[in-house]
């Protein structure tokens, strides 16, 4: 297990290159399942997230090819339809395979996702809109089992919305199953996010025929076959926006390149109310920092209102500014998890009922903390960037999920920051004791 070890205070400079989006290029990878002919995914981020896609592919029937950020596939049989409890319990977006699985083959097993350190994480939508479709839906043993009915999958008016509003993979998942199925299905309350938007146009480019993504209102008309394709995932919108908040933590002018400014809307207004200006020039974003960021208050929410991925970044910046800030977590009311360690670090937060108030200090300190999930362990890492003194984060294995070598990116702009074998963390130390 690694660790990073962060001198915090060093300013930073110069340009960093976003990555592909990693949750663009998980369904968008399991459309390979939908078409016999080769296809190409580029700038697919190489993250332990995307290679435990890539072996759910591989289990599946898909052949696989990494070359230079592009993953090549075709798929080659189709004897094997069950996505392992092994892989989809390292990564609960495996289950991402059920809808594609289900339109192409008539029938799918995947590992029922358990819940995860940020919530419970339900699947209801996600068989709710299959269940419209005709499919038989059986859970036995810690399994999904979807069959389609004689005659295959309907289209069918569904509506996806939950109790926190639409649901991305379920909307993935639905659009997906609906792209074989007879006739049109109409998708009520889908989730609007970007990465739906790049899976959906993606299909259209394998000869589906989806309208609306982008909209709470996807039409899919039912094709018979898709053909291979050629495809670059867009931009990682959240790596983005971390980049973009370190540099207005360490009072940085640092320049993003390469992603989507339209698509961090919400990103740049509270960076803007909290006096941190951004200047776009085409794909490129600067930050120009401000002396003491101001306190702002702030609510996740759906697309394209400000997402729960950026929220434990930008605690980070909340827990340095002037005056009192306050965060609502409407996605998941329980992913504070960055909080109680930015406390050790000397922030003054405190949450409850999914609700964080956050009263600024002028420093954090370095300390010793641990990631415990990814986006809270990317927050730490910046906030260590800006703390006085050292700091250790432990398991950032979190981080290496959904960040390409992270560090080496940031100790590009400048950021003193090594990884490290953690010999001193209880697990690793209890490993070694057990093997002795
Ligand atoms: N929900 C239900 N029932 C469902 C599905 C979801 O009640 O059947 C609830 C969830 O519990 C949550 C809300 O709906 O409260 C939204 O969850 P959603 O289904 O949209 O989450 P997801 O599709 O499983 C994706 C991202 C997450 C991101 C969320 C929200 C991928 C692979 N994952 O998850 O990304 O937080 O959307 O935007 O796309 C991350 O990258 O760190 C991450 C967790």
């Amino acid at each position: 297990m690694d660790a990073f070890i962060i001198q915090g205070g060093a300013r930073l400079s110069g340009t960093i290159q976003v990555s592909g989006s990693k949750n663009a290029s998980l369904p968008i990878l399991a459309a390979s399942l939908m078409t016999d002919q080769p296809c190409v995914f580029r700038k697919v981020p190489e993250l332990s997230d995307t290679k435990t896609q890539v072996k759910i592919l591989n289990t599946l029937g898909v052949e696989t090819r990494w070359e230079k950020g592009a993953v090549h596939t075709r798929l080659r049989d189709t004897d094997n339809s069950t996505a392992p409890y092994e892989l989809v319990k390292q990564m609960r977006a495996g289950v991402c395979v059920l809808g594609p699985l289900l339109g192409a083959r008539g029938h799918a097993t995947v590992s029922l996702p358990g819940g995860c350190v940020i919530g419970e994480r339900p699947i209801d939508l996600h068989l709710r809109g299959l269940e419209a479709l005709g499919a038989i839906i059986t859970l036995d043993k810690g399994n999904i089992h979807a069959k389609a009915p004689k005659g295959g999958l309907r289209g069918a008016e569904i509506y996806l919305g939950g109790t926190f509003g639409s649901s991305v993979l379920a909307t993935d998942n639905v659009m997906c199953a609906a792209v074989f199925a007879k006739g049109t299905t109409v998708i009520e309350c889908a989730a609007c996010e970007p990465e739906v938007v790049d899976l959906a146009d993606c299909l259209n480019a394998m000869g589906a025929k989806i309208e609306g993504a982008g909209s709470p209102r996807i039409t899919i008309h039912g094709v018979k076959r898709l053909k291979g394709v050629d495809w670059t995932v867009i931009p990682d919108r959240i790596e983005t926006a971390t980049f973009l908040i370190a540099g207005a933590l360490t009072r940085s002018p640092i320049t993003v390149a390469g992603g989507r400014p339209d698509h961090l809307i919400a990103v740049l207004d509270i960076l803007k109310r909290m006096g941190v200006e951004v200047e776009r020039k085409g794909n490129k974003m600067t930050v120009v920092p401000c002396e003491r960021p101001r306190a702002t208050s702030l609510t996740t929410l759906p697309y394209p209102a400000f997402p729960t991925d950026v929220q434990s970044p930008i605690l980070t910046l909340m827990a340095i500014a002037e005056g009192s800030s306050q965060v609502t977590e409407r996605i998941y009311p329980d992913r504070f998890m960055a909080a109680a360690e930015l406390k050790r670090m000397g922030a003054n937060i405190s949450t409850s009922n999914g609700q964080a108030v956050i009263h600024g200090v002028a420093k954090l300190s370095g300390a010793p903390v641990m990631a415990s999930d990814l986006r809270a362990g990317a927050a730490l890492t910046i906030a260590a960037l800006a703390a006085e003194g050292e700091t250790r984060l432990a398991r950032v294995y979190h981080i290496d999920r959904g960040y390409e070598r992270f560090e080496d990116r940031l100790r590009k702009l400048g950021a003193r920051i090594e990884r490290v074998k953690d010999t001193e963390d209880p697990l690793v130390i209890a490993a070694a004791a057990g093997q002795q």
